[in-house]
């Protein structure tokens, strides 16, 4: 099956005149399509709303276009918190699912009145103690085991450090009810990157069921159920999107089978998704600058592992489009490589592409979130500049490339860095 880049090479070429390569580009109108598909599948639930996560792709712009569709932030650290403050965000439309976290981060996030979800039970009075138990708060949960759909291990909770085990959950619930929590939510993350239909439902089957028991036990109120992230993409060109229909309907099956004959009441939905809302619709454009013939054929551009590092990282495959050559046969084999002095720093290995020639553009799929993100400056590597491509055909800047002066920015402690 063939993957479309959603520019052309003319496109691509005219963007890389104002802004060289490489340049993380995304796509206003497939973020915009994708979202309002999301916002209908799951419109039955009336308080149904998505966080996206903003560690996937923390940028102002991008962020912008998902609040066109009432979209909050999910937040793990005091930097993302500042940016959702910066943006014009707070209260609800905040979620703050961190990790260890520190005593300044829940300060502003109290501060913000952002849902602050707990990651452990022993947060409860380290929250007192710095920052305040607020009267609506969310707990994460791990059922521990392995994760299941269908019998198909998905996962394994039990080995995962996140979330409160099932009896904490009992005792939490109570002890933060007794400390003035009057409205609870519960979040679940089991498995990441989930390409078939049936996780959310399952998921929503564990959270429902034990919000069901939670509320009978305790008699707590329940106002909302956090599925987080994990809806996966095709990054492979032969797997399929998920169906999202599909996916809210199996939630609403649940929600119908688990919530409704109880007395929990009404349950808003929320989502933390970040691969599924700009994955596919974010490319990373690099321009061929050596070839090499030694054992291996290698193609070597001027992107590299510090502006993608999921293929060095976790192996991970991404399609590749040599732009202006879609319909050429592939039928050469390569390995793409970047510049870094780490031989994990290929994009590509044994890749049936069409022939290369030097200076010729390549597009890079499903670069669009924990893409630039997880950038970083190894080989004092400059992180690339992030282009949104618009739905008038137009482009706009939306983070300009890194200078030296950025990557010396820590340094001005010494006179030689000052400027
Ligand atoms: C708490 C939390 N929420 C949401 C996400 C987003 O996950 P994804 O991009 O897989 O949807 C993550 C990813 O690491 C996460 O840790």
């Amino acid at each position: 099956m063939k993957r479309l880049p959603f520019v052309t090479k003319e496109q691509a070429e005219q963007i890389a005149k104002v802004y060289p390569t490489p340049f993380h580009l995304y796509d206003e109108k497939g973020i915009e399509d994708n979202m309002n598909e999301l916002l209908d599948a799951f419109s039955w639930n009336k308080g149904y709303r998505e966080y996206f996560a903003v560690k996937a792709t923390p940028n102002p712009a991008l962020i912008k276009l998902l609040a066109k569709g009432d979209c909050g932030v999910d937040c793990s650290s005091y930097t993302e918190l500042l940016m959702a403050k910066k943006l014009g965000f707070s209260g609800d439309k905040i979620m703050f699912s961190s990790n260890e976290t520190a005593a300044e981060e829940y300060v502003l996030a109290k501060e913000l009145g952002a849902i602050i979800n707990l990651d452990d039970i022993t947060h409860i009075d380290f929250l007192n103690e710095v920052a305040g138990i607020p009267e609506k708060i969310c707990l994460r949960y791990n059922p521990g085991g392995d994760f299941k759909i269908n019998n198909q291990i998905m996962g394994c909770p039990a080995d995962a450090k996140y979330g409160l085990t099932n009896a904490q959950m009992f005792e939490a619930v109570e002890k933060l009810m007794a400390m003035g929590v009057k409205e609870f939510g519960i979040h679940a993350f089991l498995a990441s990157n989930n390409i078939g239909n049936g996780y959310y439902p399952e998921l929503a089957r564990i959270i429902f069921e034990l919000i069901v028991d939670l509320n009978k036990k305790t008699g707590a109120k329940f106002v909302f159920a956090n599925l987080s992230g994990g809806i996966g993409v095709p990054y492979r060109p032969e797997q399929e999107k998920v169906d999202i229909y599909q996916v809210a309907n199996g939630v609403k099956e649940a929600y119908n089978k688990i919530i409704v004959p109880s007395t929990v009441g009404e349950l808003a939905l929320y989502t933390e998704l970040g691969r599924y809302m700009l994955a596919p619709y974010g490319g990373l454009i690099t321009r061929v600058l050596h070839f090499k013939h030694i054992y291996k054929e290698y193609v070597g551009v001027d992107a590299c592992a510090a502006h993608l590092m999921r293929p060095a990282i976790y192996g991970a495959y991404h399609h590749i489009t040599v732009l202006g050559k879609e319909n050429a046969p592939s039928d050469k084999v390569y390995d793409v490589v970047g510049s870094l002095c780490e031989n994990s720093d290929k994009f590509a290995v044994d890749r049936n592409l069409p022939e290369i020639e030097k200076g010729d553009l390549l597009f890079i799929h499903e670069a669009g979130a924990h893409g630039h993100s997880m950038g970083y400056n190894y080989n004092g590597k400059l992180r690339s500049a992030e282009i949104l491509y618009k739905k008038d055909g137009s482009f706009e800047l939306i983070r300009r490339a890194e200078t030296p002066k950025d990557y010396f920015a820590t340094l001005d402690i010494y006179d030689e860095f000052k400027d």
